[in-house]
């Protein structure tokens, strides 16, 4: 029998270079985290310091140079329906509806009344009732990205990994979906891995906030987030995360600049 705990995700030592003509690039350089089953993290690190090659190494997409990521007993390798991945631009297949769009992430063995059934529960879960036979680009932003993550999540995966989803959203949807997000996660339970560039939404979200440094990324510190969800960003407690967070990036010296703005 499987417990919770076979599914632990261990990343241990983690090294990615790529070879280039020009030579070759440090991406990651012994990286080791381990994600408890059902703990939200979120990862802030300055842009190329390697976050889009971690999500992409835990989703099996890329093979690690050094090191080894585990799920549970299983030596990750390859792409696998434990887990899904949510990109920054929804990569959905214009030419097809909501529904058939959140159908693609199901494996074919379903049958067709349960598969249905299946979709329907995911198309609920985002809140797209009304939208199923909808085409992306009758969609908004906001809708796309539902899309996307109602399909990232339809095959159950233990895990789910977001890498800056909503990058392209304007200021007001993105805190809607940020919502969303943890309503879900609340619901369902994944483990869920979340990439980031605002530092509110990594705080907003997280049970901790790993903070990368700059390229090759290393892991530069761990903040666990102790405040009960859902969280007033405008209370001293997150303000003082966020002071924390933004001193890792710009040291002392830019103490000023933040609360003045
Ligand atoms: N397929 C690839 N081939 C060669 N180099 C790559 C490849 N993918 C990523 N890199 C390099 O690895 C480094 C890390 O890239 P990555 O996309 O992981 O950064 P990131 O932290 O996600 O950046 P951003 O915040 O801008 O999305 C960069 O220097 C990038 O050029
Ligand atoms: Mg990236």
């Amino acid at each position: 029998m499987t417990t919770t705990l076979d599914h632990v995700l261990r990343v241990q030592n983690v090294t990615k270079r790529f070879e280039l003509d020009s030579g070759s690039v440090v991406a990651l350089d012994n990286i080791s985290l381990d994600v408890q089953p059902g703990e939200f993290v979120s990862i802030v690190g300055a842009s190329g310091c390697g976050k889009s090659t971690l999500l992409r190494l835990i989703m099996g997409l890329e093979s690690c140079t050094a090191g080894n990521i585990e799920l549970g007993e299983i030596n990750i390798s390859k792409p696998s329906v434990d887990r899904g991945m949510v990109f920054q631009e929804s990569r959905l297949l214009p030419w097809k509806t909501v529904t058939e769009n959140i159908a693609f992430g199901i494996p074919k063995s379903h049958h067709k009344k349960e598969h249905n059934a299946i979709v329907q529960q995911h198309v609920e879960l985002v809140g797209l009732q009304g939208f199923e036979q909808a085409l992306p680009h009758q969609l908004s932003g906001g809708m796309q990205q539902r899309v996307s993550i109602a399909r990232a999540l339809v095959g159950r995966p233990d895990v789910l990994l977001l890498d800056e989803p909503f990058g392209a959203l304007d200021a007001l949807t993105r805190i809607q979906m940020q919502q969303e997000v943890l309503r879900i996660w609340q619901r369902e339970r994944k483990t869920m891995i979340l990439v980031t560039h605002d530092i509110d939404e990594a705080i907003y979200l997280g049970d901790r906030v790993i903070v990368m440094s700059e390229r090759p990324g290393t892991i530069r510190n761990v903040i666990q987030i102790t405040l009960a969800r859902p969280r007033d960003r405008s209370s001293s407690e997150f303000m003082s995360y966020r002071r924390e967070i933004f001193q890792e990036f710009f040291g002392e010296q830019k103490k000023t600049f933040v609360f003045e703005i």
